[in-house]
């Protein structure tokens, strides 16, 4: 951690972030509008690269509506092989830099009927279904406590703060239950009506080991779902990676403009 903390401060002049966003698929364009300084995941000592399709894999640092920021252009996920610990090493390396606030974003299925397309969802709790845990092995308390509570992870402060953000640019924001599976396969409907019989109105594949570690270290989380696809296949319609681009591609404006005003509100 040392030796990431050092580079990145070097690279950066010292650059000292107060809010984190991780950029979900389809969603980095962020990212190259505003840049100060920006580093390769491959270049940074103890980072693991991305591979995911549609992500670029650096971390950018930049001024937005008056916040330092630090963004992760494209994120790691469980299902590439990584360890839990691995994916979610960055959500640690904020902290140290001194993030105080994290906004997770991502693409995700609707599981909830009324959800459609290009949707905007803030996940007002999640349910953890990738069967692990980011902080299971030995607990190191700088960062948090054993066994750290979970009952507020995505503050109710921020999520008012967004929707009135919402509001005001006329956009009609969702809120709901975020359910983690570690992919990579989609959800076959049989798992579609599952979710929805436990609760979440939305599926993904990300999201909920960052939040985890994020709240563990006394971070205060936002979280927001671009809807790209109804999850639950109808009438033998298929889904593919390229419909879930597709769609994040037409909702980033609105995506992007909803951001820079929460920033601005916070
Ligand atoms: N399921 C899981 N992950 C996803 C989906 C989905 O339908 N859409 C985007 N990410």
């Amino acid at each position: 951690m040392e030796d990431t903390i050092k580079f990145i401060n070097e690279r950066t002049e010292n650059f000292k972030p107060q809010v984190g966003i991780i950029l979900g698929s389809g969603l980095g364009e962020l990212a190259d509008e505003y840049c100060k300084f920006a580093i390769p995941y491959s270049e940074i000592p103890n980072f693991i690269k991305s591979t995911v399709q549609g992500h670029k894999g650096r971390l950018v640092f930049a001024e937005i509506a008056g916040k330092n920021v630090v963004m992760m252009q494209g994120r790691n996920h469980f299902y590439e092989g990584h360890s839990m610990h691995e994916i979610t090493y960055p959500v640690r390396v904020m902290k140290k830099l001194g993030v105080e606030t994290l906004i997770l974003t991502n693409a995700a299925g609707a599981v909830n009927e009324s959800y459609v397309p290009s949707d905007l969802m803030l996940i007002k709790d999640h349910i953890n279904f990738m069967g692990t845990n980011p902080l299971i092995g030995p607990n190191n308390p700088d960062f948090g406590e054993r066994f750290p509570d979970m009952t507020e992870i995505y503050r109710k402060d921020l999520r008012n703060a967004a929707k009135k953000c919402a509001s005001e640019l006329g956009i009609d924001i969702k809120e709901g239950v975020y359910l983690a599976n570690s992919g990579p396969s989609y959800e076959t409907p049989a798992e579609i009506r599952m979710a929805r019989l436990l609760g979440a109105d939305a599926v993904g594949m990300s999201t909920v080991p960052e939040a985890i570690v994020a709240n563990y270290c006394g971070m205060r989380v936002l979280g927001i779902s671009c809807i790209s696809n109804t999850a639950s296949t109808h009438d033998g319609e298929k889904l593919s990676h390229a419909e879930v681009i597709d769609t994040t591609n037409k909702t980033k404006e609105k995506f992007k403009a909803l951001i820079v005003k929460i920033l601005a509100n916070l």
